[in-house]
């Protein structure tokens, strides 16, 4: 099961990766993830990833791409895997094309999480996550039983960094530009399929899961 994840920021990729992941107990790979993890170890990979993130626009593809290629390779991606926020440009698409090739795997499925504008700017802003295990919660549409607390571990909750109205509207905006274009070109391949993303989560989980045994 070999699963692309895509959608606009704050569509539910993430929430969603990690229901499909307990499911079918594969790797998440979140692009997004792997840069915020090497901002908080302080790593060149970081503090390339950092001022980029800041301003809410993309990373360049030539360090993506990497960090992608060398996650792909690792032996436990050979069952499948489930990429969230990558690939985000025809150019990094294409490379991902390249790279499945070489390790002699291909896409199941490609679900876009569709939601509109008007909706992300508030799931972005009262997103809230833990900062011991990663659960992700949101004030409104989520909330965990204690505020400010995990309920899965008791962990101290947190706000992203990019998860501001200004930099949530250039991320939006990066988004139409250079992401968008993906949906014509994974239709292309007939690998498609878009699930309404404006539904409570777990009926969105539910839909996720019958359009991968379909
Ligand atoms: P990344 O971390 O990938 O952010 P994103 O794509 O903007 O997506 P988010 O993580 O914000 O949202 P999500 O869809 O995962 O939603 P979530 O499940 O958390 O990337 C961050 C940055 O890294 C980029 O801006 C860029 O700089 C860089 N980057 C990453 N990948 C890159 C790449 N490939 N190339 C170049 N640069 C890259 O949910 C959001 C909120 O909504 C939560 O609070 C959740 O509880 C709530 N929610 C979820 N589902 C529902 C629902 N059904 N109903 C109501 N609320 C819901
Ligand atoms: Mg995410
Ligand atoms: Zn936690």
């Amino acid at each position: 099961m070999h699963i692309l994840l895509m959608g606009p920021p704050g569509a539910g990729k993430g929430t969603q990766a990690a229901e499909l992941k307990a499911k079918f107990q594969i790797p998440h790979i979140s692009t997004g993830d792997m840069f915020r993890a090497a901002i908080k170890e302080g790593t060149e990979l970081g503090k390339k990833a950092k001022s980029f993130m800041d301003d809410g626009k993309l990373v360049p593809d030539e360090v993506t791409i990497g960090i992608v290629r060398e996650r792909l390779a690792k032996d436990d991606c050979k069952k499948g895997f489930i990429l969230d926020g990558f690939p985000r440009t025809v150019d990094q698409a294409d490379a991902l094309e390249k790279i499945l090739k070489d390790l002699g795997l291909s896409l199941t499925r490609v679900l876009n999480i569709s939601v509109p504008a008007s909706d992300l700017i508030e799931r972005a802003v009262g997103r809230r996550i833990c900062k011991k295990c990663g659960a992700t919660y949101h004030v409104k549409f989520n909330p965990p039983k204690k505020e400010g607390v995990c309920d899965a571990c008791g962990g101290e909750l947190f706000q992203r960094a990019d998860d501001t109205e200004e930099t949530m509207k250039n991320r939006l905006s990066v988004y139409e530009a250079s992401t968008k274009p993906l949906i014509e070109y994974y239709e292309k391949k007939g690998v498609y399929t878009e699930v309404d993303g404006r539904q409570a989560i777990d009926k969105v989980t539910a839909d996720l899961i019958e359009t991968l045994k379909g």
